[in-house]
């Protein structure tokens, strides 16, 4: 039969961790907040869901040059369609993808460009990538949202400058 102390030791070693896990994500929660600046959206971040279609930029989705070889790609998800479903920049561009969700939550997955947003229901979403490399990079939506979730789906071509 094990000792007292040993069962001591043993419980020492359970309870431990136990105190150390929620300090230990409380901590990190501290450095993301205000370490790190992470958060919710405020103000700028936030749209009205049943306004989207009359509200800018929104209520021009497509892709619009911003700058010499920038551009930004404003797109409405709504079950089950992106809007717009393909968009064509040059090669070498820097796309800022903003988009939102007129209706549930959605998913915008471009995974070849490491673009992986999630398109809630009254927040703007919004990303930066480049595409060095001409070629088609399909998008699709990665959080399930209904019957028809698997159809929803768009593609980035980026051309070739000749
Ligand atoms: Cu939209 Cu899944």
């Amino acid at each position: 039969m094990k000792n007292n102390t040993t069962l001591y030791l043993y419980e020492l070693a359970w309870m431990l961790p136990s105190v150390a896990l929620p300090v230990g994500m409380l901590a990190a929660l501290l450095v993301t907040a205000f370490g790190a600046h992470i958060h919710l959206p405020g103000k700028t971040g936030q749209i009205d869901p049943a306004q989207v279609t009359q509200t800018a930029p929104f209520d021009a989705p497509g892709i619009v040059e911003t700058g010499p070889g920038q551009y930004e790609a404003r797109i409405v998800a709504g079950i089950w369609v992106f809007n717009p479903t393909e968009i064509r920049v040059p090669e070498g561009s820097e796309v800022t993808f903003v988009a939102t969700s007129l209706d549930v939550i959605h998913g915008f997955f471009l995974p070849h460009a490491d673009v992986n947003m999630m398109l809630i229901p009254g927040q703007i979403a919004r990303i930066t990538t480049r595409f060095k490399q001409a070629g088609t990079y399909p998008f699709i939506c990665h959080e399930y949202c209904g019957l028809s979730h698997h159809t929803m789906a768009g593609k980035v071509i980026v051309e070739p400058r000749s």
